[in-house]
């Protein structure tokens, strides 16, 4: 098996949690008994990714050395960590990592993204993928909810044909999830993107490049899944969840 590297992507402005989000970093807010960001490194240290780049920004960057340092605590083997100058985008955060990827496959993940259970299975799937790239969807059916995030749009041998970012008219009941795999041609794609009408690198461009190359391939995540940074109500949807059931589960939770 191949080494797959993981990027925990930390930062941005938060302003969908403002005024929580004025005093810190979004991903230091609390879910449940511990700091956000400690999910994701959980969730890659148990899916056996140890090998770990957190980018974060702003003026709170420094919390997570005190919060994370150097890894021993969590599993880590390697633990590093890049410093974005302005929030430009998930794509172009995803551009500072290239040195320390270093032509090894990532696993991407957005450090506001909660799961009920182990993405271990999709690491194995990823690993014995030759080349592309690969995301996880979320079953959702609330077409509101799926205004605010990323639809992929299926053919009938369910693969994707393209991904709408923020879509009107979401074109399936299924959201992309801030959790993505790729391949090292991720970062000659990146300098190829222009900013969107939210002045953004998309991560969205970047999938659909893959799309477009027919080396994107997906998995459904099975159980909970949610974007703790998407509003306060999402917020609190993910603190009961994981106060309730908890996450990162190696096994389907007793029936
Ligand atoms: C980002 C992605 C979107 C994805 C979402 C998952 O949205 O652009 O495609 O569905 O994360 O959390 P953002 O949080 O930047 O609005």
């Amino acid at each position: 098996m191949g080494v797959i590297k993981g990027v925990i992507l930390a930062g941005g402005t938060g302003s969908r949690l403002h005024p929580l989000t004025r005093i810190t970093n979004k991903h230091l807010l609390p879910i449940y008994d511990r700091p956000m960001v400690t999910y994701a490194v959980e969730a890659m240290v148990d899916a056996g990714v140890d090998e770990i780049m957190v980018v974060t920004g702003g003026t709170h960057a420094g919390e997570f050395f005190r919060l994370l340092g150097n890894g021993e605590e969590y599993g880590v083997d390697r633990l590093l960590y890049a410093y974005q100058e302005r929030a430009g985008g998930i794509a172009e955060a995803l551009g500072l990592t290239e040195r320390f990827a270093r032509g090894d496959k990532i696993l991407v993940m957005l450090a506001d993204n909660i799961i009920e259970r182990s993405i271990r299975p999709m690491v194995e799937a990823f690993s014995a993928q030759e080349r592309g790239a690969r995301i996880l969807l979320s079953p959702v059916d609330d077409p509101a909810h799926l205004r605010h995030l990323g639809v992929p749009e299926l053919d009938g041998d369910g693969r994707v044909t393209r991904i709408h970012e923020k879509p009107d008219d979401p074109p399936s009941t299924y959201a992309v999830t801030g959790f993505y795999f790729y391949d090292a041609s991720v970062f000659d794609v990146i300098p190829t993107l222009t900013p969107s009408r939210r002045g953004e690198l998309e991560i969205t461009d970047v999938n659909n490049w893959y799309v477009g190359q027919g080396t994107m391939e997906l998995d459904v995540l099975e159980g909970f899944w949610g974007d703790a940074g998407e509003s306060i109500d999402a917020y609190y949807e993910v603190n009961d969840f994981v106060r309730a059931h908890g996450a990162n589960h190696p096994e389907p939770p007793p029936a």
